[in-house]
């Protein structure tokens, strides 16, 4: 008999035509985000699961589905899994790594530069109607080439952000909670400084680790408060990473000059305060979104899955404490 899973959130038909084969599937494709009640109550005869950061997967769901082997996430962060409580149900769970790093990066850019160089203000300006003459001093915005970019978390993401600085001959510092190999600052012509003097020194600040209890508010007041007057922040990691009402305060101030986001503490909601600042780029978590990526990304979630349920072994498994015959 075929596993039984469930596909949370709409994907790509290629991938329902994939999974068809393995398991019975039943899928979201209305695409509605489920409340816990209503997902525990679809994955209670469930033995797979393939999630998005939409869906909750904690003690109080695995509780209740107790055929589930199984669950993975579309997307490379996975702070919406409870890993421990995984392990405890004996559930595989799986993240897309490695697909989505150039797509990511690639929209940090487009933040980094509509933000430096005010594009949003200037087009809602255009779109106003407004514009009736050439100004030497309108929208003055920041030079990005030759700038100092300071990375936090050079990871696969930050390390793609970083080489793609080359190009705009910008001085590149980056902090981490380890240092990376001496391989990889050099291919990413990166220079490890301690957090305080990055936020000292970069003109621009962007942001890409992880979310976890650890970074929960790793950006916040005090980070902030040694920026630049001139420098923008960006953020296109997670959620919860960076204190939003500290930004909101900041950006008010005018502590610093703008910031271009793409995460948000309790999205979908955003914090009010950034629908009245002008100096904010403001994106609903498209990072990865181009059409290439985030079929990879659906993709690679599918065959995690149908592996898991196969061998017990997938390729992105985050939790190999509970892999078979472990
Ligand atoms: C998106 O946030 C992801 O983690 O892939």
């Amino acid at each position: 008999m075929k596993n039984k899973i469930f596909v949370a959130r709409e994907v790509f038909q290629e991938v329902l035509d994939f999974l068809a084969p393995h398991c019975e599937v039943q899928a979201n494709q209305e695409d509605k985000v489920l409340t816990a009640e209503e997902l525990a109550g679809v994955l209670a005869d469930k033995e797979g699961a393939m999630t998005t950061l939409t869906e909750r997967i904690d003690e109080s769901l695995l509780s209740r589905c107790p055929r589930l082997k199984a669950v993975c996430n579309i997307a490379v962060g996975y702070n919406n899994i409870d890993l421990a409580a995984c392990n405890a149900h004996g559930v595989l769970a799986t993240n897309t790594p490695g697909v989505l790093d150039d797509t990511t990066a690639d929209f940090a850019w487009a933040l980094i530069l509509a933000t430096a160089r005010r594009l949003n203000e200037a087009e809602a300006y255009i779109r106003a109607r407004q514009w009736d003459k050439w100004k030497l001093k309108q929208f003055l915005g920041l030079d990005v080439h030759h700038a100092v970019l300071g990375i936090i978390g050079l990871g696969r993401i930050g390390q793609v952000v970083a080489r793609r600085a080359m190009g705009f001959e910008m001085e590149v510092l980056y902090h981490d909670v380890r240092r990376a190999a001496p391989e990889i600052e050099s291919a990413c012509r990166a220079t490890y400084v301690p957090k305080e003097e990055l936020f000292r020194k970069a003109d621009i600040v962007t942001i890409h680790i992880p979310y976890s209890r650890e970074t929960h508010h790793a950006v916040g007041a005090p980070e902030i408060a040694l920026m630049k007057k001139s420098a923008i922040l960006i953020h296109a990691a997670r959620g919860g990473v960076l204190d939003d009402a500290a930004l909101v305060e900041a950006l008010r101030k005018g502590a610093i000059a703008g910031a271009g986001l793409d995460v948000f503490e309790g999205e979908p909601a955003i914090h009010p305060g950034f629908g009245e600042l002008k100096n904010v780029v403001l994106s609903p978590h498209i990072a990865s979104s181009s059409e290439k990526t985030r079929f990879r990304m659906a993709m690679k979630a599918a065959e995690n899955l149908v592996a898991a349920l196969a061998s017990g072994n997938p390729p992105n498994l985050l939790n190999p404490e509970v892999k078979k015959g472990a």
